[in-house]
C-alpha cells in the first residue's frame, strides 16, 4: 500500500508547493515510485515548479468527471524515474473536488502500486484542503516561524484528527510531522521570529526537517526545478535530509544557527 501524505499548513504561502515538489521528488530519487497530487484547484502552481506546465493536458478534475484516464493525466517526470504529477485544473470550481471523485483516484494510484502519493493542499480549511487531508495516513505540517503561521498549524492539528478519514472510521490517527520552513536564525537570534523550541513546544509534533529560509528556492520555482536538485544550497541539502528522515534514516538538524560569514562568502554571495 502507498503511504498517502499530505502537505499542509492552515496558513497560505509558508511553503507547501515547494516542499511537495522538492520532497517527492526526493522520495523518487531515493527509488520510490510517488506522484504528487495538486489540490490547489484554480491556482495551479505545482507543475510550474515541477517545470511541467507546457506538458498540461488533462488535470485531476477531468479525471474525476471521467474526462480522461489517470494515464492521460499523469505528467512522468523527465528527470527522475518513478516521479509522476497530477496537476489540478486552472479553471474549475472548488466544488470540483467530492470525496468520492478522490477516492476513486487514490484506489486507482493504489493499483498502480505507488509507494508515496503526496498530496499538496491549498490553504486555508476549505473544500480543497479538507479534500486534501481527508484520505492521508501522514501529515507534513508546513509552519513558518511566526505565531499567525503556527496558529493555523495548530488548527489543522485539530482538523486531522477530528475530520480525516482515520479520524472518522476510528483508525490509527494520522501521523504527524512538523516541517519548519523559512527558518532565519538571524532573525530567530533578533528576537523576529519563533525558535525551533518555540514552535515544537506549541505544536508538539516530531520535527521532520527545518528548511532555512534561501534564495535557492526562488531561483529553482523561476527555472522548474525543484530545490532538492540543487545539492549545494542549503536549502536543497535541507530537503534531503527532510526526505531522508521521512525514510526512517537519522539525520542531524542544520541550518539552526546563523551563519558566520567569511570574507569570500561575503565576497561571493555564498
Ligand atoms: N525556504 C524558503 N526560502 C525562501 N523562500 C521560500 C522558502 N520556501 C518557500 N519560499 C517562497 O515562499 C513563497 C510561497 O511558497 P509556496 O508557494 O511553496 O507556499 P504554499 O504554502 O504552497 O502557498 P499557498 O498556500 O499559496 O499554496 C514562494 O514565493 C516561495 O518561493
Ligand atoms: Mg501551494
Amino acid at each position: 500500500m502507498a503511504r498517502i501524505i499530505v502537505v499542509t499548513s492552515g496558513k497560505g504561502g509558508v511553503g507547501k508547493t515547494t516542499s511537495s515538489a522538492a520532497i517527492s521528488t526526493g522520495l523518487a530519487q531515493r527509488g520510490k515510485k510517488t506522484v504528487v497530487i495538486d489540490f490547489d484547484i484554480g491556482l495551479r502552481n505545482l507543475d510550474l515548479i515541477m517545470g511541467c506546465e507546457r506538458r498540461v493536458v488533462y488535470d485531476f478534475v477531468n479525471v474525476i468527471n471521467g474526462e480522461a484516464t489517470l494515464n492521460q493525466a499523469l505528467i512522468k517526470d523527465k528527470r527522475v524515474e518513478n516521479l509522476f504529477i497530477l496537476p489540478a485544473s486552472q479553471t474549475r470550481d472548488k466544488d470540483a473536488l467530492t470525496k468520492e471523485g478522490v477516492e476513486k483516484i487514490i484506489n486507482k494510484l493504489q493499483e498502480m502500486d505507488f509507494d508515496y502519493i503526496i498530496c499538496d493542499s491549498p490553504a486555508g480549511i476549505e473544500t480543497g484542503a479538507l479534500m486534501a487531508l481527508y484520505f492521508a495516513d501522514e501529515a507534513i505540517v508546513t509552519t513558518n516561524p511566526e505565531v499567525s503561521s503556527v496558529r493555523d498549524s495548530d488548527r489543522i492539528l485539530g482538523i486531522l484528527a477530528s475530520k480525516s478519514r482515520r479520524a472518522e472510521q476510528s483508525l490509527e490517527p494520522v501521523k504527524e510531522h512538523l516541517l519548519l520552513t523559512r527558518y532565519a536564525p538571524g532573525r530567530v537570534n533578533r528576537g523576529d521570529m519563533l525558535s525551533v523550541e518555540d514552535v515544537q513546544e506549541i505544536l508538539a509534533i516530531p520535527l521532520l526537517g527545518v528548511i532555512p529560509e534561501s534564495q535557492a528556492v526562488l531561483r529553482a520555482s523561476n527555472s522548474g526545478e525543484p530545490v532538492i536538485f540543487d545539492q549545494t544550497s542549503d536549502a536543497g541539502q535541507a530537503y534531503l535530509d527532510t526526505v531522508a528522515r521521512l525514510l526512517g534514516e537519522k539525520r542531524d538538524f542544520r541550518f539552526l544557527q546563523e551563519e558566520k560569514k567569511g570574507f569570500f562568502n561575503r565576497l561571493f554571495g555564498g
